[in-house]
């Protein structure tokens, strides 16, 4: 006997949703029709023709050679754990190596510590908008995001004390991501010792995403445990951005050195077991890139500075559109004054639509839909920024009109 009848997926694939990457299938659509797609959807600097620096291919090159192409110990090489060790001790948050586990990109990372401290039903407080992974990840454990608003009107600033309200029993992590994803915003230390002292006092780990840490235009921003090394926080990076090597899915995580976190790294090193390893010869890039030649990233800032600037003058120079001018990374999260019962992903459609500029819709990063942002990844050069901008401007003067009638 044939069926043909769908083999079912489980419940939990409808609550993994990845805006970034989802969108796509609409853009493949509209180049099959014929139209230039312009892709700002994707934090990817490769694509947009920034180069990874050559010591470090060198470095994966070579160990391949010398016969690094077996498994590597889970909680990865010891050189890259130095690495990671001696980066952080310098930047003022003091770690040993043996708190260091090297994972697939920031990303594993993250994955590894939530499933290591979440429970189904349990909490986690995650920025809004955030950066799509936690939810995904969190709908994939069974636990429930609680979001924290971070306010446009103060440039993207979260309030500590709302957060602090927001605990519960049940609140397991405190996921601050700075500089962040997607609004660009990086936060000043009054904060971030307001968020450190909570998580302090109602001891729960702050996860800190610091993966875009160095590409702060005016320099790198230190390590949040540096502010008070003996908090439970746990660091995440990667290669992935200010390094130029996304797709080697090379980073890690630095637990911080208080006693209190030891059980959570016994746990991560468990479930790290589980996986094996993370791709071996890239974790001898890390050592490469953390005490090497980092002469691209000054350029890398100043190349970001220019973009981020064409970007905020040219699109609130379009009526009906506010943004927040980023101050980190390369991601800006404008706004358009939508007509009631017009949701932000009417708008990114229609604009992929018209013009084949493709953006992500604010509710794919937790906004809600009405409230009209969208996150514009501004990697492009200025020239194509300008031409890219131009577009969008005639497309929401057009949209605006048609779509308050
Ligand atoms: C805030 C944030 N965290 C984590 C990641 C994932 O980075 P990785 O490539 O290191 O996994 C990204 C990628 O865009 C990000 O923006």
């Amino acid at each position: 006997m044939r069926t043909t009848a769908a083999i079912p997926v489980a419940r939990r694939i409808s609550g993994f949703v990845y805006a970034i990457r989802n969108i796509v299938a609409e853009a493949r659509k509209v180049e099959a029709a014929g139209q230039k797609v312009r892709y700002l959807n994707i934090g990817d600097p490769i694509t947009f023709g920034f180069k990874t620096p050559p010591h470090m291919i060198e470095a994966v090159e070579r160990a391949m050679r010398d016969s690094h192409n077996g498994y590597a110990p889970s909680v990865g090489i010891l050189p890259a754990r130095e690495a990671v060790a001696a980066e952080l001790t310098r930047r003022g948050m003091p770690v040993t190596p043996d708190r260091v586990v090297i994972t697939s990109g920031t990303s594993e990372g993250i994955e590894l510590v939530l499933t290591a401290i979440a429970e189904g039903g349990d909490e986690v407080l995650i920025p809004s908008p955030t950066y799509p992974l936690y939810t995904a990840v969190l709908a994939k454990i069974g636990a429930v995001p609680v979001f924290y608003r971070k306010d446009p009107t103060a440039g993207w600033m979260p309030d500590p004390e709302e957060i602090e309200r927001q605990i519960t029993p049940r609140t397991r992590a405190l996921v601050v991501i700075d500089p962040n994803n997607p609004t660009g915003a990086t936060y000043p230390e009054p904060i971030r010792r307001r968020l450190i002292e909570i998580a302090d006092k109602h001891n729960i780990p702050l996860l800190a995403d610091e993966v875009y840490g160095d590409l702060a235009y005016e320099g790198p921003v230190p390590p949040m445990a540096s502010l008070y090394p003996d908090a439970p926080i746990i660091s995440f990076s990667s290669l992935s951005k200010a390094y130029l090597a996304p797709g080697w899915r090379a980073g890690w995580m630095a637990v911080g050195r208080t006693e209190r976190l030891d059980e959570v790294l016994a746990g991560v090193k468990k479930l790290a077991d589980g996986r094996l390893c993370s791709t071996g010869p890239m974790e001898y890039a890390i050592p490469a890139a953390l005490n090497g030649d980092r002469s691209h990233e000054a350029g890398f800032r100043a190349a970001l500075r220019e973009r981020a600037e064409i970007t905020v003058s040219c699109l609130n120079a379009i009526p009906g559109i506010h943004t927040v001018a980023p101050t980190a990374a390369f991601y800006a999260m404008p706004q358009v004054q939508l007509p009631a019962g017009v949701t932000d992903e009417t708008y990114v459609l229609s604009l992929l639509r018209t013009t084949g500029v493709l953006c992500v819709h604010g509710s794919g990063f937790a906004t809600r839909p009405e409230d009209g942002f969208f996150r514009v990844v501004f990697l492009a050069s200025p020239g194509e920024l300008s031409e890219i901008y131009a577009l969008v401007a005639d497309f929401t003067k057009d949209f605006l009109a048609r779509s308050s009638h």
